[in-house]
């Protein structure tokens, strides 16, 4: 898989699932703007992919900005760096790639000799740029798994969700495209809260890096306390990459999901029809269900195997 992220509390740790989880392959990491400026998800991911000692895969920054809008960035949640917590006194060793976001996806779909899954956990700035620059490309890839929209309300706008209402039209052109499109949305990302049980658990594992998750889920809680007053954060993120290691962990079905692009207060709002008032034939599987327990089973796996 190819994970395109905005790290992010939540990014890193899907980024961590997605390094040490066996049955998933990681092949490029491709920042986004997002939570913070891609300046900063950048050395936010490079970050990360130090910290789990892994040199040998790519980190690329991609767009700089949503395909037309404003950029919004998410600094009120992830703080000033995009992942504030623990202080780092040196650079990340990870170096960025010398090549854009855009070239190694499209080197990584040219010579994968299998389609490539590609994790989106941010805005699909990039992935929409890529669909229409080669869309030769769109056999290469075998699904996008997206963290983003919902199926009730949002969390930036009323019915909107972050990821969704950054960059609408790039979701938009994304969902008009012919690749299999599986949405985590927030439905079920809140089924993922970062208990006290969970953050214990991570605590035992007494690693270095769990001593740093533990940080950065400490500092997301304390946002989404002061923001919305949640007793425990939501780990969104994960979710996506969890789909794709094991569907099992999260149910979906199928429907027909547009994004609203117009709406003079709905921009960015996931349309999902789970009923099928429309008629509309389903264009993507919507995840609803999670097994918690399995979830954050490949939560502390992971972060116990990286030492
Ligand atoms: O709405 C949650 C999403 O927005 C997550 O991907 C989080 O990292 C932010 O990008
Ligand atoms: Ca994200």
């Amino acid at each position: 898989m190819v994970l395109d992220c905005d790290p992010g509390h939540d990014d890193a740790m899907a980024l961590l699932l997605a390094i040490a989880d066996p049955a998933v392959e990681l092949l490029a990491v491709t920042t986004v703007t997002g939570n913070q400026t891609v300046d900063k998800c950048t050395v936010n991911a490079r970050r990360v992919l130090s910290l789990a000692g892994v040199a040998d895969v790519p980190v690329a920054r991609g767009a700089d900005r949503p395909l037309v809008r404003r950029l919004r960035i998410a600094d009120d949640v992830h703080g000033q760096t995009g992942l504030d917590g623990p202080r780092f006194d040196t650079e990340p060793s990870v170096p960025e790639s010398p090549s854009a976001a855009h070239d190694v996806l499209v080197d990584v779909l040219r010579k994968h000799p299998t389609p490539v899954t590609i994790v989106a956990t941010g805005a699909l700035t990039n992935i929409a740029r890529l669909l229409s620059a080669e869309p030769s490309l769109t056999t290469k890839i075998a699904e996008i798994v997206w963290m983003g929209g919902s199926t009730d309300r949002g969390n930036i706008a009323p019915l909107a969700e972050a990821n969704a209402y950054v960059d609408p039209e790039a979701a938009d052109q994304v969902l008009r495209s012919d690749v299999p499109f599986t949405m985590c949305g927030l439905n079920v990302t809140h089924q993922a809260l970062v208990t006290d049980d969970v953050l214990g658990h991570l605590n035992q594992i007494g690693t270095p890096l769990a001593g740093i998750c533990v940080e950065w889920m400490t500092f997301f809680a304390s946002t989404y306390r002061r923001l919305w007053g949640f007793e425990a954060p939501p780990l969104h993120d994960p979710v996506a990459v969890a789909r794709v290691i094991d569907p099992a962990i999260v149910g979906c079905v199928e429907a027909n999901v547009v994004i609203e692009t117009q709406g003079e207060w709905t921009a960015g709002a996931t349309v999902v029809d789970l009923f099928n008032y429309t008629g509309r034939p389903s264009n993507a599987r919507v995840a609803v269900e999670l097994d918690r327990e399995a979830f954050w089973t490949k939560i502390a796996d992971a972060v116990a195997a990286l030492g």
